[in-house]
């Protein structure tokens, strides 16, 4: 029976996988372990300390639901979601910047036409979202299906409602780009939301004195074929937890300054009924390949 000291257990543990057929899978798995031990090793984790966290991390896949993903949540508090984005798009050649999916794309996204209010029926401030889909060089990107997606006034998602069963998609919908590479719409303006906090990792968040807001933001992910799928947000400017973002999903690019209008019409003519506000925005597409994300609840499991 072998006695291992803890280096060499580290080193036993790695061997162990050497025979692992795939090369990237035997790399992920002897790295995890490595980063693993390492923690182990410099924090001198107690029988207690990893107890709670096993403890945690069953309470999060507990939470987990067809409707909600309560590890993506903890993936993204930790801030690890942006570093997968990051690492994974280190060169943006002045392609618009990425930044988390989030739970809240169901893809329910139904095609609409330019100009439609994707959020008629609810209250708040009346914004026009004007924008392009274009390559590096400016030239537009025409027939390019563009999905948008956003809170409520309140701070929700449809899809964390109950009445989205019945009702269906609000402030979610699926613009195709014209020939110019343009697709205009009529919202709401976004306000800043908290993340989930009745579950282990909301929990986490308040009992470490962290704070769960996201500051406000609409969801694109715009699919142009020959290019990489961008999955964005476009965040307002001004909004107070911009630079503390519970899932430090922010960046400077991505913030538009967002004008207040009282002109009565509206840029595609129709009349405005009362002040609104004008999101312009413009998204460049990087060449190369990849297909767009899967939604993380079909709509019907949402039902
Ligand atoms: C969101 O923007 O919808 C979101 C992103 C990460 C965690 C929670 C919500
Ligand atoms: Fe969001």
């Amino acid at each position: 029976m072998p006695q291992f000291k803890d280096s060499e257990l580290t080193t036993a543990v790695i061997r162990s996988f050497d025979e692992t057929p795939d090369p990237r899978a035997r790399f992920l798995l002897q790295e995890l372990v490595t980063s693993l031990h390492d923690f182990v090793r410099k924090t001198d984790l107690t029988f207690d300390e990893w107890g709670y966290a096993i403890d945690f991390l069953t309470r999060t896949g507990q939470k987990c639901t067809p409707t909600r993903q309560e590890f993506i949540l903890l993936s993204d508090v930790l801030g690890v979601s942006m570093l997968v984005d990051a690492v994974n798009h280190r060169e943006r050649d002045g392609a618009t910047e990425t930044t988390v999916l989030g739970p809240f794309y169901v893809g329910e996204h139904k095609p609409m036409p330019h100009g439609a209010d994707i959020s008629a029926d609810l209250p708040g401030d009346r914004m026009f979202v004007q924008s392009r889909v274009t390559d590096l060089e400016g030239k537009p990107l025409a027939g390019v299906p563009v999905d948008v997606w956003h809170a409520d006034d309140d701070g929700f998602y449809d899809s964390q409602k109950p009445s989205y069963a019945t009702r269906g998609p609000s402030s979610r919908a699926r613009f195709v780009t014209d020939a110019d590479g343009r697709f205009f719409f009529r919202t709401i303006l976004p306000c800043s939301y908290p993340i989930p906090t009745d579950g282990p990792v909301g929990e986490m968040i308040l009992q470490t004195r962290r704070h769960p807001m996201r500051p406000a933001h609409v969801h694109f992910l715009v699919a142009a074929p020959g290019y990489e799928p961008l999955i964005t947000h476009v965040f307002i400017e001004g909004d107070k937890y911009l630079d503390t973002d519970v899932v430090f999903g922010v960046k400077d690019d991505l913030i538009s300054k967002i004008e207040k209008r009282s002109d009565p019409v509206m840029p595609d003519g129709k009349p405005a009924t009362g002040p609104w506000h004008l999101m312009t925005y413009q998204f460049r597409m990087k060449p190369g390949a990849g297909t767009a994300p899967k939604p993380m609840m079909a709509a019907t499991e949402a039902a």
